[in-house]
This record gives structure tokens, C-alpha cells and sequence, in this order.
């Protein structure tokens, strides 16, 4: 236990210290983040060349990790439904544009208004992390680093992994809805899958490991509807499914509204079962059970499912590491801000 997670922190250092030396850029523009509080000496301790920092928020913020572990706690107690939204939040937001909270503004046209995104959670949980932490490290903390630290948290609390994460991502100054067609939804096969994780430079293994989030997430029963009913021409139900899990879903999925565990075995846990549930044809959604039919996917699948659940477990750790990198703004490309509420960006008045 000790050992493994020792691994994965080297991996993690790996992982997230390249781009800290993979060449210094001019000097960010001093100021921009949103504190309006003169002659702040704050200025000094952001990271030169302005990219992630494992060290961010220690000088700037030291009660950051703090807030947010109490403020998901208190939050997850009431609504334990809360810690797998948490974690589709991340997926939605850094799969659109990139990990820089757009998915968070709250206007008309924004992402949070596409259909897709009509069954996403969290947002209040967010945005009262946000307001505590404007009291202690106002104007420094945005709200792009509060998610991942929150579901991060979440995951944790539930039994998964833990892992650092380097922080100084900036949010977003806008959010189209249209850029949500980008994520991959459940009807998707593996090679649409595997080109949409490309693109975000992850690879195979990440998109097996990523998915193994299901292992604590739920699917509304709109998705599944045609795998149970209107498969094709022949098969009224997906023939890869196995009878009784069909069964069962047929009587959870009255409504497209209702919900069900996409691991069926083991919902609230944080385990490996999802990849055992794959191998029995127990897949919920098409693209969990794509993940056994495909050459390129089923070894990974096999393996998670044989070994003990620390191997994916450590995995995960490396893989969401990766995944919460992806086209973050950290004010050298596009021009980000800290936002002062979640919702809403800082200068437009929606
Ligand atoms: C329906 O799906 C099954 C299983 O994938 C397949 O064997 C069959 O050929 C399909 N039928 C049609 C008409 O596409």
C-alpha cells in the first residue's frame, strides 16, 4: 500500500514536471488575476514562468486543500451523490476546452446550457468553496483548481486514490454550448473514444482507466433506452448484454429520467468490480461494453479485472493527473481570469 503509493507520486512527478522545465517563458503580466488590492506582494509568489505548481498555493493559499477536503466532506455527508458528480464535472469541463471551468458559467448559450450537460451536479458545492475561499485568499483561487481539488477530494473519500495535483490553472473568460458535442457520450464507439482522448494527448490505457470512473457513476436511462428496447432490426436488446442485467434495467429504467448504477455490483465503492462487471457482459452503457468487444481495449479490461484493485486504483491516479493538465490556462495562450463567482466571468453582466 505504502509502496504503491509511493510509485504513483513519482510518476506524478514525472508527469507534471516537464512542462516546469520544458522551457521558461517571458515573464507573465504582472497582475490580471482578478485582486484589485494594491502593492500585493502576492505577485512575487506566483511561479515565474506562470505554468502548474505542485507548490501553488502554499504561501498564496495554505488553507487551500483544507477548505476544500471540509467543504466536500460536509457536502458529500448530506448527498453521497455528490462525489461521482464531482468527478463527471472534471470529465465535462476538461473535455470541453480544456480544464478551465467553463463548464461552470451559468449564461444563456454557455456549456452548462447544452442538453448534454443537463444532468450535471456540483455546482453549488463549488460554488460555496468559492465563496469561503474568497474570504481567506481573496481574488487567488479559481474556481478551474477548486473542481479539481473538490473531485479529487471526493474520489478520495470514496475510496480511490489520492494524488498531488499541481495547481495555477486560471478560469475561462467565456463558454460556448456548442463546444459540448465534443464529449464523448454514451453511444460512442472505441475508435471515437480513443480519437477524442488523443486529442487531449491521452492515450488507450488512460481512456480504459478514466472509464473505470464508472465504477462510482450513474447513467440516466434515456442513455440506455435503445441498447433494452430498439437495438436493431433483429435484436430488440443488445445481444452483448447479459439476460437478467437486461432484465433488471428494463425494470429500474421505467422513465428515461430515473438513473442507474453503471456499476451494478458494487455502485458506491471505489473498487476495480466495473472491469469484473465487464468481463460477465454486465456493462450498462454501449461504450463500457465496446471496452471488452474491442482487440486494442480488452487486455487492459482483463488485466483491471484480474489484478487486485490497487493496480487500478494507482492507474487512475496517474491518468486523472494527466487528464486535469489538459488545455489548462495558466495565462500564456488564452487569456484567463480568476473569477470572483463561479458562474458568472468578471466583466460581462449576464
Ligand atoms: C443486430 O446486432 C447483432 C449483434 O450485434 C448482429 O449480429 C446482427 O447482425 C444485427 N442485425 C442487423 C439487422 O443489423
Amino acid at each position: 500500500m505504502k509502496l504503491a503509493v509511493v510509485s504513483v507520486v513519482v510518476l506524478l512527478v514525472i508527469l507534471v514536471a516537464w512542462p516546469v522545465s520544458a522551457g521558461k517563458k517571458d515573464l507573465p503580466e504582472v497582475g490580471g488575476y482578478g485582486g484589485e488590492e494594491e502593492e500585493d506582494d502576492t505577485n512575487s509568489w506566483f511561479p515565474l514562468d506562470n505554468l502548474l505548481s505542485l507548490s501553488y498555493y502554499d504561501k498564496i493559499c495554505p488553507n487551500f486543500e483544507k477548505i476544500v477536503d471540509t467543504k466536500v466532506r460536509e457536502w458529500t455527508k448530506r448527498d453521497s451523490t455528490l462525489g461521482p458528480a464531482l468527478l463527471r464535472l472534471v470529465f465535462h469541463d476538461c473535455g470541453v476546452t480544456g480544464c478551465d471551468a467553463s463548464v461552470l458559467l451559468d449564461h444563456e448559450g454557455s456549456e452548462r446550457k447544452s442538453p448534454a450537460s443537463k444532468t450535471l451536479r456540483g455546482f453549488e458545492l463549488i460554488e460555496d468553496i468559492k465563496s469561503e475561499m474568497e474570504k481567506s485568499c481573496k481574488g487567488l483561487v479559481s474556481c478551474a483548481d477548486i473542481l479539481i481539488a473538490a473531485s479529487r477530494d471526493a474520489t478520495y473519500q470514496l475510496g480511490g486514490p489520492y494524488w498531488p495535483n499541481a495547481y495555477g490553472r486560471r478560469d475561462s473568460k467565456n463558454s460556448y454550448a456548442r463546444d459540448v458535442e465534443k464529449v464523448p457520450s454514451g453511444r460512442r464507439d472505441v475508435t471515437g473514444l480513443l480519437e477524442t482522448f488523443q486529442s487531449y494527448g491521452l492515450n488507450i490505457l488512460d481512456l480504459v482507466v478514466l472509464s473505470g470512473a464508472h465504477t462510482i457513476g450513474k447513467a440516466n436511462c434515456g442513455t440506455i433506452q435503445s441498447r433494452l428496447y430498439n437495438f436493431n432490426a433483429t435484436h430488440g436488446t443488445d445481444p452483448a448484454i447479459d439476460t437478467k442485467l437486461a432484465d433488471y434495467l428494463r425494470r429500474k429504467c421505467r422513465w428515461d429520467s430515473e438513473t442507474v448504477d453503471l456499476d451494478v455490483v458494487t455502485p458506491v465503492t471505489f473498487d476495480n468490480q466495473y472491469y469484473v462487471n465487464l468481463q460477465k457482459h454486465m456493462g450498462v452503457l454501449t461504450t463500457d461494453q465496446e471496452l471488452v468487444k474491442d482487440p486494442r481495449t480488452a487486455p487492459l479490461v482483463k488485466a483491471f479485472a484480474e489484478q487486485p484493485p490497487q493496480m487500478f486504483k494507482q492507474q487512475f491516479a496517474v491518468s486523472m493527473a494527466k487528464l486535469v493538465n489538459v488545455g489548462v490556462i495558466t495565462g500564456e495562450d488564452r487569456d484567463g481570469e480568476i473569477r470572483r463567482v463561479c458562474s458568472k466571468p468578471n466583466s460581462k453582466s449576464y
